[in-house]
């Protein structure tokens, strides 16, 4: 597996374009309502917008796209929406998997997969596996997915795994751990809907990430709305902790 630099360890290059992206996807109920729809057709219409996200992305050479499909709160929904929203996401996952692979797209599921159906995981490692040789952008779905149960969850495996190293444990350990150990951390984090909350998203990698809220309902969100975040972040100074004048003059410093 390759390693990626921790934010707060080294200082990442920055790139024009953010190599790794991860959104919240909130606001479909929103737009429901709006149009005087059931909550489930905001769903529908969201799911839609995923695909034109990742050909955009793809087309821009973002690496990493992750999206926040539906957290381990979201079970306390309507048993209705839950269920519904359920059955998207395995309709979507057996339709879409034959584009993601003719756009070279690799797939990627985060989350605790106990509690769904078994049909779904089988879906879920399914897809996984046909687009498993994939080297375009690299499309996360979190699902039953919490930032908290994933730091937990990799402090516990980590502990059965390296007994000897408690009490010493360092940052790198952890994330190697951590269900997203494939990818950097996010460059970019957009949230549409309105809100201005984290809601226990990548808790851990998100640590130097440039956030960007919209109030553009997620089924609004549209490549034009693409744009706007992207730019929003190249306008960015990022600085990781060093001040500004020591920026003047430095493109990328990767040194420890
Ligand atoms: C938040 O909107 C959205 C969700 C909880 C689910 C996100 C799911 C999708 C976009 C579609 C399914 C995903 C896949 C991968 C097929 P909300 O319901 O909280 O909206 P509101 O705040 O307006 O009520």
């Amino acid at each position: 597996m390759a390693f990626f630099s921790s934010a707060t360890k080294t200082i990442p290059v920055v790139a024009e374009i953010p190599k790794h992206i991860a959104v919240i996807m909130d606001g479909n109920g929103r737009w429901a309502r709006k149009r005087f729809l059931p909550r489930v057709a905001g769903h529908a219409r969201g799911a839609e917008m995923i695909r034109d996200l990742v050909k955009s992305c793809s087309d821009m050479k973002v690496e990493y796209l992750t999206l926040f499909a539906f957290s381990s709160e979201n079970w306390r929904r309507p048993e209705e929406e839950v269920s519904f929203l359920m059955g998207l996401f395995m309709r979507a996952l057996k339709r879409e998997v034959i584009s993601m692979n003719e756009n070279n797209v690799k797939l990627m599921v985060i989350g605790d997969r106990s509690r769904f159906d078994a049909s779904l995981i089988k879906q879920i490692e399914d897809s996984e596996q046909m687009t498993e040789n994939n080297t375009g952008l690299i499309l996360t779905i979190a699902a039953n997915y919490g930032g908290r149960w994933d730091v937990l969850q990799a402090v516990n495996k980590m502990q059965l795994a390296e007994p000897q190293l408690a009490g010493t444990f360092q940052e790198e350990h952890l994330t190697s751990y951590l269900s997203m150990n494939y990818a950097p951390e996010p460059d970019l984090f957009i949230r549409t809907g309105g809100e201005s909350r984290i809601s226990n998203f990548l808790l851990w990698q998100l640590a130097y990430t440039e956030l960007y809220f919209t109030d553009t309902l997620w089924p609004d969100f549209n490549e034009a709305a693409l744009n706007l975040a992207i730019q929003s972040y190249q306008k960015r100074e990022r600085r990781f902790g060093r001040t500004s004048e020591q920026l003047s003059g430095v493109i990328a410093d990767t040194a420890t």
